[in-house]
């Protein structure tokens, strides 16, 4: 198969969709890839790493386009690339289409058969093309925290892990899923005092057990959310309601009561936050002040590590890219039940329920359109 990678254009995008390592794969078992020139600079992949694996580089971004049978992306693909869609395109990427109507019409129109990592799910049921970025933005939580709790910040100067003869500092992670555990990973290695509230008590039973008495688990309550934000000096928004917007759990009056010059991480804000003083910023002004308490809601924050976070993300793609590319599209939809869950669009139907129920349109499921199901 052709497999094309070119440059993202999304606004502060700076990973890219397959690796030198891919790439390499992807050659060694007889494909071709078609990379477009710079397309891994950002993440720190420069195209010499590319051309010595046998990456063909094109200098623009149509050649890549118009030779691929199947495109590899990051982001969702933005207005200046529509015209490139065509019939026996294949599209595996973030699509994000719900709000997208655009974006989604332009698809269907062309026929494209768009893979969406965002839902692809696999047999636990869980969606494993989003869970890398979780564990990034969940450890990088408590960097940034820690870093805007520095005065020159507008942090209330408090170092995490304490010294000899002073105490740690409080961070308190509301949510202990894949954004929750991988922040307390790292707050407990900084030697921080880290309190986690979930709403699940089996999933504080397993916190509990991993962590080893390293840290306190609590019951999500209003009570118990209030006594823990006043104390913490860094807290941590991690809370998911998959499909809905995140629950105001710390409320106005809650971060009025904390400590100035306490830090607010709201990592959830890509689904509304769950602190309700919480709005989003970009990595150019990543954070503000409510009541002294400085608070960071970058959207995207995996896009400050693109090295880190490419790395992580096609870990988790690679093997579904490397299907499609043997099987070819139709075959690889028909055998794995995982990549059926992320195909959106398949010859001009739409084949997600939920971006089909957000856009008011009809759909039908990829099984009965496909013929080699
Ligand atoms: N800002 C970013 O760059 C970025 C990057 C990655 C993920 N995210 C977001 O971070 C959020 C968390 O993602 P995740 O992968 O950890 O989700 P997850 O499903 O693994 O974990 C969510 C946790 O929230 C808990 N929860 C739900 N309701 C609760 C309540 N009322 N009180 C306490 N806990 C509650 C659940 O029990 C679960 O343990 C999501 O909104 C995700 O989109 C943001």
């Amino acid at each position: 198969m052709i497999i094309g990678v070119p440059k993202e254009l999304k606004d502060h995008e700076s990973r890219v969709g397959v690796t030198p390592a891919g790439v390499k794969s992807l050659v060694d078992a007889g494909h071709t890839v078609l990379l477009e020139q710079a397309a891994g600079r950002l993440s720190s992949f420069p195209d010499d790493d590319y051309r010595t694996v046998g990456a063909e580089i094109v200098t623009d971004a149509e050649r890549v386009w118009r030779r691929a049978e199947m495109i590899v992306k990051v982001k969702e693909p933005v207005s200046q690339e529509f015209p490139y869609f065509r019939e026996d395109l294949v599209l595996f990427t973030y699509l994000h289409l719900a709000p997208l109507k655009e974006l989604t019409g332009a698809l269907l129109e062309k026929k494209v058969t768009a893979i969406a990592y965002e839902t692809v799910r696999d047999r636990a049921g869980t969606l494993p093309l989003l869970t890398p970025m979780s564990e990034v933005a969940g450890r990088m939580s408590v960097q940034v925290g820690a870093t805007h709790l520095e005065k020159e910040r507008g942090g209330r100067g408090v170092l995490l892990g304490g010294v000899p003869g002073v105490p740690p500092g409080n961070v308190c992670i509301v949510g202990g899923g894949i954004v929750g555990i991988n922040a307390a990973r790292v707050a407990v290695g900084m030697g921080a005092k880290v309190t986690l509230i979930d709403r699940s008590l089996n999933r504080l039973r397993e916190l509990d057990d991993l962590f080893q008495g390293r840290l306190s688990t609590l019951a999500s309550n209003a009570y118990n959310i209030e006594r823990a934000a006043t104390a913490a000096d860094l807290l941590i928004g991690a809370v998911l309601i998959p499909g809905a917007s995140a629950p105001k759990l710390v409320t106005r009056a809650m971060v009025g009561k904390m400590k100035r010059g306490a830090v607010v991480v709201d990592v959830a804000i890509d689904q509304g936050g769950c602190i309700e003083t919480a709005r989003p910023t970009t990595h150019t002004n990543p954070s503000y002040e409510v009541d002294g308490v400085v608070h960071y809601c970058v959207t995207n924050m995996p896009a400050a590590v693109p090295n880190t976070s490419t790395l992580a993300l096609t870990n988790a793609t690679f093997p579904y890219v490397m299907k499609l590319a043997n099987l070819g599209a139709s075959a690889a939809i028909g055998e794995d039940d995982s990549i059926a869950e992320g195909v959106n669009a398949y010859r001009g139907n739409l084949t997600c329920r939920p971006v089909a129920e957000s856009q008011g349109r009809g759909w039908k499921h990829v099984r009965s359109l496909n013929r080699a199901s």
